[in-house]
């Protein structure tokens, strides 16, 4: 399962790059607002931080407008994603973008019916949006299976990418699953490395291997 990183934040997106472990970076127009930074700007940089897909977010709801913002979007660099939103426009766009070879992400899902249209539309990724799903009564888990369940019948090749991850016990559901991509906010990976039995082992090693008056180095 690939890492993405949900965040516009440049800190946040450098140390995750650090690790070795990143694959992507999906970002929104809440995240922008949140980052302060110039649109354009702060996503050209982005784009200089990973290789991976960089998802950059439409703001026009009509066809003919997201194709002209979709435009200047991928102009920024190679990696950029397009995101559209599950709308029949946005879908429209993204069947338009896709069949010209731009990557394309599509957000806002919460039906696996939704997920299958934008299969057909030729997405590059599907988004749905576990964590609010949970939060309005459904299982977000579910929603992924089904959409799992749906791809693999009819084999098409639009990755699910799980959005809207709110803690560590998403990302282990979403791997059991098989989803393809995991976008999560960076407090939620660094979450994924810490175990506290973890830490009392290292305090333990560490302890009796004072008591040994050795040193490695
Ligand atoms: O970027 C889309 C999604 O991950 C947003 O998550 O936490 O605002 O529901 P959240």
């Amino acid at each position: 399962m690939k890492f993405f990183v949900d965040t516009a934040d440049i800190d946040d997106i450098k140390e995750m790059a650090a690790t070795g472990l990143l694959d992507g970076v999906t970002t929104n127009p809440s995240l922008i607002a949140k980052s302060g930074r110039d649109f354009m700007e702060v996503t050209r940089e982005i784009c200089g931080l990973t290789d991976g897909p960089v998802s950059a977010e439409v703001v026009a709801l009509d066809h003919p407008t997201m194709m002209k913002e979709a435009e200047v979007l991928r102009k920024i660099a190679d990696n950029v994603c397009i995101k559209v939103p599950l709308t029949i426009d946005g879908l429209k766009t993204c069947k338009a973008l896709t069949s010209d070879g731009t990557m394309v992400n599509v957000t806002l899902c919460f039906s696996a019916n939704q997920a299958l249209l934008a299969a057909k539309a030729g997405a590059t990724f599907i988004s749905p949006f576990v964590g609010r799903h949970d939060d309005n009564g459904f299982d977000g888990m579910e929603l992924i299976e089904d959409i799992r369940l749906i791809y693999d019948n009819y084999a098409f090749e639009t990755q699910i990418l799980v959005a809207s991850i709110r803690h560590a016990t998403h990302v282990l559901q979403s791997a059991k699953i098989g989803a393809d991509v995991a976008t999560m906010p960076p407090a939620v990976i660094k979450s994924l490395f810490r175990h506290v039995l973890t830490d009392k082992g290292i305090e333990g090693f560490l302890a009796d291997w004072a008591k040994t008056g050795q040193s490695i180095l």
